[in-house]
């Protein structure tokens, strides 16, 4: 049976570890051709032994598929734009990129470093602009000469993006950020044929392990390893396959067997009453439409666990 991928070109950032590796090996397996990006960093985004990424393509030949390694930084326009050129030379196009490359630098934001604060917005938000700006610029030409393509964007978010998260005031707001480009890339790029979306995933990765030591254990009566990374990554290839045409500017939850529609901000309880008011009585009529509005949902880490 042909696979959901058959002759696509794939890229993955951040693909040689935790959820972009079993996203390359899911694409694979589905028949895509892989360019598997990895700079190979710590925990912390401070250099690594060496880049991963070459494993991962090993392990691809080994099921039968083809891939590349692109050890690039995917936060700097050469890293970004030699990657999609690792895909025409490889492969001669590319038909979907998942941004998911990123690292954590958490502190409560008393004590939070302009160094923290930077690096973390730079792997994550800009680390998801430019490759997709260079990806866009070839999907942009390639529908200019009349070859319109497929083409589809996964951006990774996450729960601190959505909702906040304590001690992560860098990373929420780079993953909300990511939010707004998602909307924004999805609207701009749908004439070219781009279809761009978000995901929230949660999982066992080295980034999550020790912190959520109890919640992301695999069972050990070798029941259904709920938070084991394999199982985000069917609907990371779903949306990046030619099979999810129409589905653009959306933000999923996924994470075990679970996937959610996340829906978005949208106007709540309002009231105009066609002149200025004084700051007394803007509170009052606040307070009025508060009373009448949905409560937020806590940020992570301040109130009970959302199930
Ligand atoms: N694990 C979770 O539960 C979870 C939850 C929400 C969001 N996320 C997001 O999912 C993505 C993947 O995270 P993970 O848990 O698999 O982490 P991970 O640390 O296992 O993998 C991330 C990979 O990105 C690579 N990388 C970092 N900076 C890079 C750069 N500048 N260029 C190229 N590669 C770079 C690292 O070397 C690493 O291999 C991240 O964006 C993370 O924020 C993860």
């Amino acid at each position: 049976m042909a696979g959901l991928c058959e002759g696509r070109v794939v890229v993955v950032t951040g693909a040689g570890r935790g959820l972009g590796r079993a996203h390359a090996l899911a694409f694979a397996a589905e028949g895509a051709k892989v360019v598997v990006n990895d700079l190979g960093v710590g925990l912390d985004g401070l250099p690594g032994p060496e880049s991963p990424a070459a494993q991962v393509v090993r392990e691809i030949e080994e099921q039968g598929g083809e891939a590349v390694a692109h050890g690039g930084d995917i936060a700097t326009p050469q890293g970004a734009d030699s990657l999609v050129e690792a895909a025409l030379d490889a492969f001669g196009r590319l038909d979907t990129l998942v941004n998911n490359a990123g690292f954590l630098r958490d502190r409560m934001l008393v004590n939070l470093d302009e160094d923290d604060w930077d690096a973390v917005m730079r792997v994550h938000l800009k680390g998801h602009f430019l490759p997709l700006r260079a990806a866009a610029a070839w999907w942009r030409a390639q529908a200019k000469a009349g070859r319109p393509a497929a083409a589809r964007v996964v951006n990774t978010s996450s729960g601190a993006g959505l909702l906040g998260s304590v001690g992560q005031g860098n990373y929420s707001a780079a993953k909300a950020g990511i939010l707004g480009l998602t909307l924004v890339a999805a609207a701009e790029m749908g004439r070219y044929g781009v279809q761009v979306n978000a995901i929230a995933p949660a999982a066992r990765t080295r980034m999550t392990e020790r912190t959520f030591a109890q919640t992301m254990a695999a069972p050990e009566d070798g029941g259904f390893d709920a938070m084991a990374p394999e199982n985000v990554s069917p609907l990371v290839v779903w949306l990046g396959a030619d099979a999810s045409a129409g589905v653009t500017g959306r933000v999923f939850e996924t994470e075990g067997g679970r996937i959610t529609v996340m829906e978005g901000w949208r106007p709540g309880p309002t009231a105009d009453r066609g002149t200025r008011r004084t700051p007394a009585e803007a509170g009052e009529t606040t307070l009025e439409l508060l009373a009448s509005a949905e409560p937020p949902l806590p940020a992570y880490g301040s109130g009970p666990a959302r199930g």
